[in-house]
């Protein structure tokens, strides 16, 4: 998988790394935020077990640098919820390193693990470490489509996992023929290229269409092949959609919470679709 180097600052506050970040990251981590909260608070009474699982988790801290300001990254908005299990996979050594430091006051009362390296490489141990009879809900926030399909499935087998990811729609449909063998890998088929379901006018795949083909892929799998309310578009200042975050669940219910919560938007604006 290609590797896309950070970019850090020192947090003055631990001394430790921060990832750089922009200012449009605050709102994935408004709907992480709010997604985490339900889930970890509705799931308690059935699921005496609840994981958080974070395929792509960074140093723990954010730097934004249109303000300077530096905010809690995604590994620990997490253990501000009531999970139970935290699993942490990043694969840069001084973001992983600074991580785990950032994660052991939490240590005493939960299990958390952070793991070093290529999610896609380190699934089995990751696996490893999700509780046997529970629940997980993971966060997939690559800075394109570093996950395989293979890696989903290995994952997602038997065992029921909310998926929230970081979809980077907008961007597949820029790339160049040398990137389309990892896109085959992240879709885990060639359909996204070529089914004419999945393509607009022009030959080319649509966004929709990239999202249908990956949701077609994880309902086969297990997945519902149900389109949530919302898929959320985070845009940058100008204006561009970068990403969308979507989400997925083998449950009614998931689409339930995902639906609620999506209602409210990181400025407080209310959707105007239910
Ligand atoms: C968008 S950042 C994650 C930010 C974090 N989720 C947050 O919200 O605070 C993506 C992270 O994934 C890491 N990464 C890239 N490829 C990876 C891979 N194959 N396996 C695990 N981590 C990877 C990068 O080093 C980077 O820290």
């Amino acid at each position: 998988m290609t590797k896309v180097p950070s970019d850090y600052r020192i947090d003055p506050a631990d001394g430790l790394p921060a990832r750089v970040v922009r200012e449009w990251a605050r709102r994935k981590h408004h709907y992480l935020e709010r997604y985490t909260g339900i889930f970890a608070s509705g799931m308690k009474k059935k699921f005496p077990q609840r994981a958080y699982l974070d395929l792509f988790a960074g140093p723990g801290r954010c730097f934004e640098r249109e303000t300077g300001e530096i905010y809690d990254g995604s590994p620990l908005i997490g253990l501000h919820r009531n999970f139970t299990d935290h699993i942490y996979v990043e694969l840069e050594d001084k973001a992983a390193a600074a991580l785990e430091t950032r994660c052991s006051p939490y240590t005493p009362g939960r299990r958390v693990t952070v793991i070093q390296g290529d999610c896609n490489a380190k699934i089995d141990e990751v696996i490893a470490h999700l509780p046997r009879s529970g629940i997980t809900f993971a966060f997939i926030d690559p800075t394109n489509w570093q996950i395989s399909f293979d890696t989903i499935q290995k994952l997602t087998a038997a065992r029921r996992v909310d998926l929230l990811v970081s979809f980077f729609g907008p961007s597949m449909k820029r790339v160049a023929d040398l990137d389309r063998p990892r896109l085959d890998a992240f879709f885990g088929t060639k359909a996204w290229q070529t089914d004419p379901r999945f393509l607009g006018p022009d030959r080319l795949p649509t966004l929709s269409g990239l999202l249908a083909c990956y949701r077609e892929q994880l309902a086969r799998i297990g997945y519902l092949n149900q389109v949530s309310a919302r898929e959320i578009p985070v845009k940058n200042s100008k204006n561009v959609p970068m990403y969308l975050l979507a989400f997925f669940s083998k449950h009614p219910l998931g689409y339930t919470f995902w639906d609620r919560i999506t209602t409210e938007d990181e400025k407080g604006q209310i959707a105007l679709t239910w």
